[in-house]
């Protein structure tokens, strides 16, 4: 068959546990991965190219083509065409572009015949990701390419980048609930940077705090103590309401986790006027009958932890 796909390649999402916002600024944050993400497909090509549906138009098809294209040429401009599908749902807090990032990052790496390092994915996928987001922080993509709970803390001022693994001895189970429409997390990220430029005194302190709940938080997941963990989510959401990246529905949505036996509840990625929400439960299947009952859109995701069989 002409144009069979040969390769094929994987970019999960990723929910933040703790710390998001914070982490722009310098301040750890955790992260771990989902089973949902994006399948990129790749195909010998004439040149290397992203195969964008014709539905796709104007700024996104622009914005796809202008970050794909730094991909390419980060990976040596392999002669590949690259189709990619996902279950993903898009722009809510899941990571979508870091996840298409770190999809068409892989598959352009071995497409070149590139061995896939875990520095030459973050590298390449950051590239598009820094087309997609302005400066992001790198958290979302290198979670994703690294597919394992993260304590994350940015490049700054030259310093490189940490990353530490962290160890979950027991399950860490998430209900992600998505709550309306949000805009773009560049928007969110850079109205709260102009108010911590207006009133530093105000905000710097929170975003510190969160930086050590985050490191908190993981030495609470390698000890197991997932009560502290949930209540870390708590204190974690009421900075973030006080920064103003929070919204009722987001709100209204933690509340009902909560009331649903959640340890700990929060908001995760940039928030806004909606967007997704994460609940800490030991058994969030009820959970997830309910708010499904109720139309809520909603999934259950482990994201450490050993796996039951
Ligand atoms: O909403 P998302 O998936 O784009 O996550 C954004 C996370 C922020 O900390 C708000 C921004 C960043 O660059 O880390």
């Amino acid at each position: 068959m002409p144009n069979a796909p040969t390769l094929t390649s994987f970019g999960p999402g990723k929910v933040i546990l703790l710390g998001e916002h914070a982490v722009v600024y310098g301040e750890p944050a955790l992260a771990g991965p989902l089973s949902l993400g994006v399948i990129a497909q790749g195909s010998p090509a004439s040149r290397c190219k992203l195969e964008i549906p014709p539905s796709v138009r104007g700024r996104g098809r622009k914005l796809l083509t202008d970050a794909f294209a730094r991909a390419a040429s980060a990976s040596g401009l392999p002669k590949i065409g690259v189709a990619v599908s996902s279950n993903l749902p898009i722009s809510m807090g899941l990571g979508s572009s870091a996840a298409l990032s770190v999809a068409c990052a892989r598959i352009l790496l071995r497409a070149a015949g590139k061995p896939e390092k875990p520095e030459d994915v973050i590298r390449v996928a950051g590239e598009m990701e820094r087309e997609f987001h302005a400066q992001p922080s790198g958290l979302d993509h290198t979670c994703s390419a690294l597919r394992t709970l993260i304590l994350f803390r940015r490049s700054l001022k030259g310093i490189a980048p940490s990353v530490s693994r962290i160890q979950s001895p027991r399950p860490l189970r998430l209900l992600v609930a998505l709550s309306g429409k949000r805009g773009p997390t560049w928007k969110t990220v850079t109205e709260l940077k102009e108010r911590v430029a207006r009133w530093p005194a105000h905000y710097l302190g929170l975003i510190r705090e969160i930086g050590r709940i985050a490191r908190e938080g993981a030495r609470e997941i390698e000890r197991g103590d997932l009560d502290a963990l949930g209540d870390a989510m708590n204190v974690n959401h009421g900075i973030l309401t006080a920064l103003g990246v929070s919204s009722p529905p987001i709100d209204e949505l933690v509340h009902r986790l909560r009331g649903l036996g959640a340890l700990g509840a929060k908001l995760t990625g940039a928030g806004g006027e909606g967007g997704a929400v994460i609940g800490l439960f030991l058994e969030p299947e009820p959970a997830l009958v309910k708010l499904t009952q109720a139309g809520i859109h909603c999934f259950v995701s482990q994201v450490a932890g050993p796996q039951a069989l």
